[in-house]
Formats: C-alpha cells, structure tokens, sequence
C-alpha cells in the first residue's frame, strides 16, 4: 500500500491576497502528499492567465470594476478549474487550486463545480497584515516571477502594490463555517481548523501549520564508514571502521567552521551514526525513526550472498525497489510513511540542524527535501563520506555538497 486510500478526490482551494505565501503554501503541500504517495498537482491562475493574457497585465485588470477584464479572469479561472476536475477524473487524488478565490461569490462557483464533480473541497486561507512579511514576499516570489522579469525592482513592486490595492477592496474573508477550512494567520502564529474530517485532513492541518519561511541550512550525511561497510554486508549494528573514525573527525572539523551560534544534531539509534555524533562533541539526539530501512531476513547479508541464496526476493527487489519489502523488514515506502512525523518536525525547525542517519533513510528525506520524485528516492546518491547541505527556499532548495574524505571506499550500493 502506498499512502492511505483516498475514497473521493479532494480539492484544496487556496484563498488570499497576493504576496501571502499560498503558491507557498500550495506548492510545499503538493510535495508532500507526493512523497507521501498521493497523486497530487498545483493548478496555478497566474500561469494561466500569462498564457492567455501575456507575461505582464496592467494593475486595472485586476479592478473589481473592470467588467471586461473580470471576465478575461474568470474565463482563466474556469480554464484551470476544468483541467483541475479533468485531472481527478482521470485518476489525480489531490487538485490543488492556487488562485485568490478573494470573494465569496468566486468561492461558491468553485466550490460548486468541485462538489458537482465528486469532489471533497478544503480551503487554506493565508491571512497576513504584517507589513515586513509582505515586503519580503514581494521581493522574494512577486519580483522574479514572469510578470516582472524585465522591469525595474522599483518600478515593479509600485505596479505590484497597485494590483495589491485593487484585491484589496473585493477581499472577503473566509466567514462560512459550513465549510472545511484551515486559516493560517500569520505565518501560522495562528491556526484555525474548521471541520476538518479525516485521516488526511488531519496531517494537512498538522503538516501546513509548521511551515516558516525562516531560511536555515539543514546539513544530511551518513554515518563514517562501518565495519559492515568495508566487508560489503548490508543493515546490522556494527561500529565504525578507522576510516569511519576519520570521517567522524573531519566532520568535527566541518561543523566548527560553519558560522552558527545553535545546531541541533540528530543521529539515529544505531551505533555508527552515534559513534559518528559523539565525535562532535556536542549534545544530539538518537531517534529511532532515523535507522537505517530494515532490511529483515537479509540483515547482515552482502548483495551478493542474498543474489544467490534468495534469488527470487533479489529479483523483486530489482524490480521495484521503492515497494519491494525484505521478509520481516521494510520496504522504501515503509521508510517514507515512519519519518513523516520526524519530517514535520524538520519543518517546523528554525535553527540549522545536522542529521547523521543512513543511506536509505537520506534519500526519503532528500527526496522531499530536494523535491525529488518519490520513485527515484531508491536510487537518490547519497554517498559515505558526504555532508549534503540543503536550504530550503520559497520556491526551492539551495544544495551544495561537501566530500571530506576523498580516498574513503564507498559504501555498497545495488
Ligand atoms: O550499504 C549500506 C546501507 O546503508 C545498508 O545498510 C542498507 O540496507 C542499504 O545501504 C540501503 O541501500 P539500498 O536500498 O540501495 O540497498
């Protein structure tokens, strides 16, 4: 089983005014539910109104008074809506609808068209008045969008600011609480769940409310070199080889050049990755969602031994290593589903954290993190001997890798 089965499709609608982080919101969320199995996907307004309209449209296209250009944007609302519903009946779990949807009347249409087709409808609103937190959406999503890539910072945040007021006087607040909705009031100081039903809406809630923008680097590595490592044998407990050690050391090293006041440090409960943490002598944190994917009847096994003693789970796994489960162990997917708790709190971090767990267990979390699709996560390189540091953006993630130990053997990999 991949994530939980979805009975009915589900349409997450976002509402709010410009620069109040729903493509955000919509677009953190969509690489969630994927990780986590689901078939999700962003419908974005704003793209399809620069394929109608063209990159840039002037601030009076967005003036409620505007009857001509109000039906251009309703026409492009519709548009996305139809391949929204279009896309759940072919199969798509999880529309997710990135507009404005800033007036009731807009909602009910949407809404109405959503149910029409079958479809649960949830609302996040992002609602924000901080002045300093608009300021920094605008300068870090509104100006390097197409709308404004040729034009002057200034001259674009004044045009920005101009459509900005235009929303403004049609916005109306979510108030209806027959609906399902999550508000998310500044930056999540606050968080109000209205009727919120189900497995799914729940982790939504829990998932969309630890969000912040603060930028911070989150450094992932693998333990040093095992002893298991250098006899080619997977899973197991086994302590650090000398070249282990050695990388332990250099990782020391690493972590007091970089320039930060608080690290938190998270290592799994097995003792190559412990070993590794005490090196750095600092405190950390053995968590057992971080070991290493549980490789059951096999542990301790080389590739080779499993190949031609259990010929037919060797093959299976060949076959579809992200499903594939060892007898009495776990299978990729199992991995991602048992660090979903652990990545939300990886969210909800603001201070740079260093987490020393193993290959398997790295590449679920990279994949979310670098936004990888989930069937390359069995294949991700995550090599020993590597600090991969990672800074999650608005729109992205900033990567940058650092190999300590170059001469070090690489740990197997099938
Ligand atoms: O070889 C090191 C290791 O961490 C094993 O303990 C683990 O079973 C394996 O990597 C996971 O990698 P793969 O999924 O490619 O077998």
């Amino acid at each position: 089983m991949s994530a939980l089965p979805l009975h009915q499709g589900l349409a997450i609608v976002m509402v709010g005014l410009p620069a109040r982080g729903k493509t955000y919101i919509a677009r953190k969320l969509c690489r969630y539910l994927s990780w986590l199995g689901h078939r999700a996907k962003v419908f974005n307004v704003g793209n399809y109104r620069r394929q109608r309209y063209g990159d840039h449209v002037p601030p009076s296209f967005f003036d409620p008074n505007n009857e001509e250009a109000w039906r251009q944007r309703r026409a492009v609302a519709g548009a996305a809506l139809d391949d929204l519903i279009q896309w759940c009946e072919e199969g798509g779990q999880i529309g997710i609808y990135d507009a404005t949807n800033s007036t009731r009347e807009r909602r009910a249409y949407v809404r109405g068209r959503c149910e029409a087709a079958g479809l649960r409808v949830l609302f996040i609103e992002t609602v924000c008045d901080d002045p300093a937190v608009i300021d920094v959406n605008i300068r870090e999503t509104k100006l390097s969008a197409p709308d404004y890539r040729d034009t002057d910072p200034d001259e674009a945040t004044r045009d920005f600011r101009e459509r900005l007021r235009h929303y403004e006087r049609a916005y109306e607040p979510l108030s209806d609480d027959t609906q399902s909705f999550i508000k998310v009031i500044d930056v999540g100081r606050q968080v109000v769940a209205n009727r919120i039903v189900g497995h799914l809406a729940g982790r939504i809630v829990n998932y969309v409310m630890h969000l912040h923008p603060t930028p911070r680097p989150i450094w992932l590595t693998r333990h040093g070199e095992s002893e298991a490592n250098t006899r080619g044998l997977i899973g197991g407990d086994s302590p650090l080889s000398a070249a282990g050690e050695q990388y332990a050391n250099s990782l020391r090293t690493f972590i007091a050049d970089q320039d930060v006041e608080t690290l938190h440090v998270w290592s799994s409960t097995l003792q190559r990755t412990m070993q590794t943490a005490e090196t750095l002598g600092r405190g950390f944190m053995a968590i057992k969602a971080l070991d290493e994917i549980a490789s059951g009847v096999c542990d301790n096994m080389s590739y080779d031994a499993i190949r031609e003693t259990m010929p037919r789970e060797f093959a299976a796994r060949q076959r579809d290593k992200l499903r594939y489960r060892y007898p009495r162990g776990e299978s990729y997917e199992d991995v991602i589903r048992r660090l979903d708790p652990l990545l939300i709190e990886v969210e909800r971090h603001r201070e740079p954290l260093l987490i020393i767990a193993h290959q398997a267990v790295l590449r679920c979390l990279y994949a979310y993190l670098a936004d990888e699709p989930r069937e390359r996560c069995p294949f991700l390189p995550v090599p020993l001997h590597t600090v991969i540091e990672l800074t999650p953006r608005a729109y992205g993630c900033d990567e940058l890798r650092t190999e300590l130990a170059p001469g070090s053997r690489a740990a197997p990999s099938s």
